[in-house]
């Protein structure tokens, strides 16, 4: 008898209300061409938070965005488990926080609701998802539903080559059984390693080794792949129709995509079809050396993605993906989240009937762990994709000029003490309205 689906039942975003528009205002003060960040990182804009933003108040928004339109109140919530890697707590969790919020506009409570929060970069928004699953599985959650958010205000020192990727918002994701979106397998490959790539030790803004965060990147990424296929069978092209990937900026997304692309059409038909014209794939037993066989790779990357069927294939299974870190930059633990958005947003718009497909999910996080699944679109997913309302949201984002980008990027500098007017207007929200006699965030809707 098979088990019935757990997976992703309904999804809600909320942005940063503030943006940096990195060809136009970013790239000019830096000097820099502005097909840098287009063409090269992939990025047009950088949503960044207005004063009265932080993790909280936008992981409360997308949360409470959620409840209602599913008409869920706390009662029905088992779960909370937040995602992030700016909290600013090394105790109480971002998660209390929210339950704080949102118990402030709901006549019920979420006193008898698991609350935490996961770290493991970027990669803990997956993990949340997992926690969820398995809760699930166990059937520990009485017939409620869990609430997982992830969070962040993806920062960076100012001058930091990381500065082009920021991004801040939140996404949250209502985790239960007989799913409307998407429901998860069972199989999951894992790579995983102690890697000091990025992190940020007890300070706000991370270390970063950029070139070398890539490099980490893609080994794990091929990793888990391998792992995932040691369980669930070798993968093909076909048998996805999208791959969301990890998104710190789009371009990191175009070369895991076509090593994929290499891996998984391997000793397959689509292998031979391709070998008339760039050949068949170097295999190290016909080398003399790790060097050459490298050097064969790179040769035959470079002609493979020259080649009709590779960009079809990008086109179709891994563009759609990136469409929202376009505008948005990098979001750390929802990045993942809001490729598989972005994704289902691009089917609804282009008519898709996926009902049934699969997605082949690929999270990363530094320090480093990549984890890959598998997820089967579930019959509700247009009704729960097309109400989101991103493009409304990001329409309306304030544009900074470059001073004020600087302004704003210092009042989230937890050194320094800067205070500014807000750019935007808070309604119907949660905002930061400041501290606490025991230095603790204070918040409330302003309706
Ligand atoms: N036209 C078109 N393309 C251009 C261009 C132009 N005028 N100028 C440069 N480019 C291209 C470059 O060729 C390069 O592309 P390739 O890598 O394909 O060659 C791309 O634009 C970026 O240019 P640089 O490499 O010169 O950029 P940089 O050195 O200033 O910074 C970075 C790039 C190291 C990734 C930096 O943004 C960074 O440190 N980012 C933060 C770390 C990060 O995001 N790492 C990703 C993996 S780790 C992870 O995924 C976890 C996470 O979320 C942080």
């Amino acid at each position: 008898m098979s088990q019935t689906p757990v997976g992703i039942d309904g999804i809600e975003l909320w942005s940063g209300k503030l943006r940096l528009d990195l060809p136009n205002t970013f790239a000019p003060v830096k000097d820099e061409d502005p097909e840098k960040y287009t063409k090269g990182l992939g990025v047009e804009h950088s949503s960044l938070p207005d004063v009265y933003e932080d993790i909280v108040t936008m992981g409360a928004n997308a949360a409470k965005q959620l409840l209602d339109r599913k008409g869920l109140t706390p009662d029905d919530i088992g779960r909370i488990d937040v995602a992030t890697e700016s909290a600013f707590d090394n105790s109480k969790p971002v998660s209390t926080y929210i339950a704080g919020c949102l118990e402030e506009v709901y006549e019920d409570d979420f006193h008898h609701a698991n609350k935490g929060e996961r770290k493991f970069a970027c990669v803990s928004g997956t993990q949340s998802i997992d926690d969820a699953y398995n809760w699930i599985r166990a059937g520990r959650n009485r017939g409620r539903a869990a609430l997982v958010i992830a969070t962040d205000t993806a920062l960076y020192e100012r001058g930091d080559p990381g500065e082009a990727t920021q991004g801040a918002g939140a996404i949250a994701m209502l985790i239960d059984s007989d799913p409307d979106i998407v429901a998860l397998s069972t199989e999951q490959g894992f790579g995983s390693a102690d890697e000091t790539d990025f992190l940020k030790p007890n300070q706000q803004f991370p270390s970063v080794d950029g070139k070398r965060s890539m490099q980490v990147y893609l080994a794990r990424m091929r990793e888990a792949l391998e792992d995932y296929e040691s369980i669930a069978d070798d993968t093909h092209s076909d048998d996805f129709a999208y791959i969301p990937f990890h998104t710190p900026f789009p371009g990191m997304v175009r070369k895991a995509a076509l090593l994929g692309f290499r891996h998984i059409s391997r000793g397959t038909d689509v292998e031979s079809a391709l070998a008339s014209e760039i050949g068949s794939q170097p295999r190290e037993s016909e080398y003399v050396s790790r060097e050459a066989y490298e050097e064969a790779i790179r040769g035959y990357m470079d002609e493979l993605k020259e080649t009709d069927t590779y960009r079809e294939w990008y086109e179709t299974a891994i563009d759609p993906t990136v469409n929202i870190a376009r505008m948005v930059g990098n979001w750390y633990t929802g990045s993942v989240h809001i490729a598989r958005l972005s994704t289902l947003m691009s089917a609804v718009d282009a008519d898709r009937d996926l009902a049934g497909e699969k997605l082949l999910v690929a999270s990363y996080g530094s320090g480093a762990q990549a984890e890959i699944h598998a997820e089967t679109v579930q019959p509700g997913w247009r009704e729960a994709i097309a109400p989101i309302n991103v493009d409304t949201q990001l329409e309306a984002r304030y544009d900074l000029s470059f001073d004020e980008y600087e302004r704003v990027h210092d009042v989230h500098n937890h050194e320094k003490d800067t205070e500014i007017e807000a750019f935007t207007t808070p309604e119907s929200e949660f905002v930061f309205t400041g501290w606490g006699r025991m230095s603790e965030r204070r918040y409330e809707y302003v309706e």
